[in-house]
């Protein structure tokens, strides 16, 4: 991990709420389930994005981001070729397993699944991607199906069954993803969750973002910027 400084390749608005920055830079290596840590000026932490999307002949790298409050108002006007300082490439990246696989993401989880789909169709891993949104307007393209209103975990359980899926990654809101380790659990079948934590450093010095581990009987205290944030979903202890 470094600090990175890099511009604005291209900055667009996707959805009602959400946009996506491309941002060109000397990172030239990063994987899906990673993060980056955007510092925001005037601002005491960073904040964190996962990578959706990497083109390694370029080196340019995009996130997208969902309009939040004064950090991710700073990035919505950022312009092409404005300056950007970051720490890369943060976080464990996906284990990248060959079975037929299938992505979950709910909201802006779908961040992280879109180059987890791009990776393992590269490798000619089976995958399918389900997304979820809460309305027309905040749908983000790229998935092969799309929940809009509803729960995307409603129709999980079924197409684990229908499709014979054999491991299942998500990214989303903690009831999301607890939600997939059930149904994963019920099928006797692994996941790896990618999870979001209000985070202060992002490099696994403050304790911040602190979640337990259960790993060979014992639990164990570990940071989601640092063994995260992609997780084995039988190892999270879910807490309140
Ligand atoms: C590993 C990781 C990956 C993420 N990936 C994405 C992504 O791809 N797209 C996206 O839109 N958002 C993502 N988030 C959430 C994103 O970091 C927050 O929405 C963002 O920091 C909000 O900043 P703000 O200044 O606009 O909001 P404010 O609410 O003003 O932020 C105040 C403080 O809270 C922190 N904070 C607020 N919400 C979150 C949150 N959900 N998670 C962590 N810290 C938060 C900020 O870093 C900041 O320190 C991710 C978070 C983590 C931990
Ligand atoms: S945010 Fe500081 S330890 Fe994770």
């Amino acid at each position: 991990m470094k600090n990175y400084k890099g511009y604005v390749e291209n900055i667009e608005k996707i959805s009602s709420n959400v946009y996506k920055l491309e941002i060109v830079s000397d990172l030239n290596c990063v994987h899906s389930g990673q993060f980056v840590s955007i510092l925001i000026p005037n601002k005491t932490f960073h904040r964190p994005f996962s990578v959706s999307d990497f083109d390694a002949d370029n080196k340019i790298f995009t996130i997208l981001f969902k309009l939040k409050g004064d950090g991710t108002k700073y990035l919505s006007e950022l312009k092409i070729n404005d300056k950007v300082e970051f720490l890369a490439p943060l976080g464990n990246k996906f284990n990248l397993i060959n079975k037929n696989s299938l992505l979950v993401g709910a909201g802006i989880g779908i961040a992280p699944m879109l180059f987890l789909k791009k990776e393992l169709n590269q490798k000619n891993i089976k995958n399918y991607l389900i997304s979820g949104f809460k309305s027309k307007d905040e749908v983000i393209k790229g998935s092969d199906e799309t929940v809009i209103g509803g729960s995307v975990l409603d129709n999980i359980d079924k197409i684990v069954k229908d499709k014979n899926i054999e491991l299942i990654y998500s990214c989303g809101p903690k009831i999301v993803l607890k939600g997939i380790c059930d149904i994963a659990k019920a099928n006797n079948i692994d996941c790896f969750i990618a999870m979001e934590k209000l985070m202060a450093c992002s490099i696994g010095v403050c304790r911040g973002c602190a979640i337990k581990l259960r790993k060979n009987n014992e639990i164990i205290r570990a940071s989601v910027c640092k063994d995260g944030a992609s997780l084995r979903g039988e190892e999270v202890v879910w807490e309140d």
